[in-house]
């Protein structure tokens, strides 16, 4: 993921800002930059590959100044190459280092080129540097171009700028990606976390939503979405918050909820091209293939599941999902399965690994969805796809599995294209739907006041049911599993049509029923079931699109006080926008009944024994 790092009023700015770029390399990049202003006026040093490539330029080229911008670069718009890396620099005057994508890039270039804007990179974040021009060029201060420039972009964000006509202040704004200002003595510092401010500043002000303002030496003017100006609480933070932070967060789980937007942005960018048209990194020809196999453990193995639905109904294609440690061992039918994709956040679960090993053995091609791109799951196997969810530290999967999903639908909609069930025009209409999702989780994460008195009544139950159908099934199960590894309260997880054949029997007065219910081709039906789980004394609490709530609640007025409403979307989006409330309740649930959310009994973060 991109990392931004910014200072005003140090001494050697440019030796400040590379190590701030050192504390983000976890983030994962591939070119990096500084621009630093001094009287004589810009100067900026980039490079592809890794830092000691841009130390190495600075040692030959140094930079002066007291004030500067530096960043890292995860390519989305733009190839990786020097131009495109930032800070990108416009009429050298407005430099600009962004996180995020701006969607309405392309628009804003054509109406930009032809007033005369002249751009070197193919960038969606040069327009902002543009747009940063042209707005100062129309008079006022740097916040009121600030407001200017916020006011024509649309997208997920984070950026600073240097303003040559403003020598002695960075402009700065968020929305959706982090960003967070250092507090020092006679210094003021920007960062996309804490952990890149670490070194130089034990006082942070973790911006929202929305926020926007200029930094100087010392003071930092902020305003909120709505432009008025905003007190953000300064948080104290250890000197060497170690390799990552909570940020402010109550637990790293709160924190990697909150991150799922930008990694939603980021897992998309990374497999999108300069016209936001999907690709993947693979040479894998999905058409001649007779089935796929999904292997993986715990929340990768129901990524999987959810996963499955996808490639079948995009793709016809069929896909056997499985548990990694049960595959190995029962002689699986190998002859219809020419990939198999081991799903795998750590990239070190030892089953997973061994059972695509095994695959490989049997003659499938390996392919490794992982999040650690120097895991032995991504040496080992012959294709690797990346998720870019960012270290994950909290035990329990929350933003890796949202990144699993974003490629899993990604990899549906190549391979339904390339088999000729999807053609160009539903390929671009789902590509411009997936572009929507960080947008929809951002909406999504509202939810968190519903479910606290939700959380405070299920810390008192012992055992607890999860709910869906279709592809919500598997989200049920997650739920499910999420709230028993956290709270650790029985919960299981059914689909809604099986509750007759069995599980409808432990249904008695107050027992707690999570129905998760979208508004698809399965809403008649689920919600028949939740209706005959109520009339059997069933607790319902209703987690489900808006409509889907006003639909129910037509059909069937008192069928819950207990209910969670997320955004309506794409009903193939559906399993990422309902995850984010499903992981809030186990989540707040856990904290309620005090167990240690980040680390919970028994668990391991990465599991490499059998
Ligand atoms: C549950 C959870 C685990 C992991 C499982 C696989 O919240 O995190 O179930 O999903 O241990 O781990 P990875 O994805 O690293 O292979």
């Amino acid at each position: 993921m991109c990392g931004i790092i910014g200072a005003i009023g140090c001494a050697h700015a440019a030796e400040i800002l590379l190590a701030g770029l050192k504390r983000l390399e976890y983030r994962g990049y591939d070119s990096a930059g500084i621009a630093t202003a001094d009287a004589s006026g810009f100067a900026v040093r980039r490079a592809v590959g890794k830092l000691s490539n841009l130390a190495s330029t600075l040692e030959s080229e140094p930079l002066s100044g007291e004030t500067g911008i530096g960043h890292t670069r995860w390519a989305t718009h733009g190839g990786v190459k020097v131009e495109n890396a930032h800070p990108i620099i416009a009429d050298a005057r407005v430099a600009v280092v962004h996180n995020g994508i701006i969607e309405n890039h392309r628009q804003l270039r054509r109406e930009l080129t032809a007033k005369g804007a002249v751009f070197t990179s193919d960038t969606d974040s040069e327009v902002l540097a543009h747009l940063f021009a042209e707005a100062i060029d129309a008079g006022g201060g740097l916040a009121e171009a600030t407001a200017s420039v916020l006011a024509q972009i649309e997208g997920a964000y984070a950026f600073a700028v240097m303003a040559q006509d403003f020598p002695h202040e960075l402009a700065i704004a968020r929305q959706a990606s982090p960003l967070a200002i250092g507090l020092a003595d006679g210094a003021m510092f920007v960062g996309s976390d804490a952990l890149a401010l670490g070194d130089v500043s034990e006082r942070i002000i973790f911006l929202k939503d929305g926020d926007y303002g200029v930094l100087t030496q010392d003071a930092a003017a902020l305003y909120d979405a709505e432009g008025r100006k905003a007190n953000r609480e300064i948080v104290a933070i250890s000197a060497s918050p170690g390799l990552v932070s909570k940020e402010g967060y109550h637990h790293f789980m709160e924190k990697e909820i909150h991150e799922q937007p930008d990694v939603a942005l980021h897992s998309l960018g990374a497999f999108q091209d300069a016209e936001g048209r999907l690709h993947l990194p693979w040479d894998v020809d999905f058409a001649a293939m007779k089935g796929v196999a999904y292997l993986g453990a715990g929340t990768s193995y129901l990524a999987g599941l959810v996963g499955r639905y996808w490639m079948e109904s995009l793709a016809d294609l069929p896909v056997a999902v499985e548990i990694a440690s049960e595959f190995r061992y029962r002689q699986p039918a190998m002859s219809q399965i020419n990939l198999a994709l081991g799903i795998s956040q750590s990239g070190e679960s030892l089953d997973t690994l061994m059972a695509l090993k095994y695959a490989g053995e049997k003659g499938a091609d390996t392919g490794a969805l992982v999040n650690v791109a120097s895991s032995t799951m991504a040496r080992e196997a012959k294709h690797v796809l990346l998720t870019r969810a960012g270290v994950e530290v909290g035990v329990a999967s929350t933003k890796s599995y949202m990144a699993q999903l974003v490629v899993l639908l990604i990899l549906a909609v190549v391979a339904g294209h390339q088999r000729g069930v999807i053609n160009d025009k539903l390929r671009r209409e789902m590509e411009v739907m997936l572009a929507s999702l960080p947008r929809l989780l951002g909406a999504s994460m509202a939810c968190i006041d519903a479910i606290k008195p939700i959380a405070t009544y299920l810390a008192r139950v012992n055992s607890c049911l999860y709910l869906g159908r279709g592809v919500l099934y598997p989200v049920a199960l997650e739920g499910a599993l999420k709230l028993k590894e956290l709270s650790y309260i029985h919960a299981e997880g059914y689909a809604g049509g099986e509750m007759k054949h069995g599980p409808i029997a432990l249904i008695e007065e107050g027992l707690p029923v999570v129905a998760l219910l979208s508004d698809d081709n399965h809403f008649p039906k689920m919600l028949s079931n939740i209706v005959e789980a109520k009339a059997r004394g069933a607790e319902i609490i209703l987690i489900a699109t808006e409509s889907a709530i006003t639909k129910a609640e037509n059909e069937a007025e008192t069928i819950t006080k207990m209910k969670v409403s997320v955004p309506d979307c794409n009903p193939l989006l559906a399993p990422m926008v309902l995850s984010l409330p499903i992981q809030q309740l186990a989540y707040q649930t856990a904290t309620q009944k005090g167990t240690d959310v980040d680390q919970p009994r028994n668990l391991a973060k990465s599991v490499t024994v059998e």
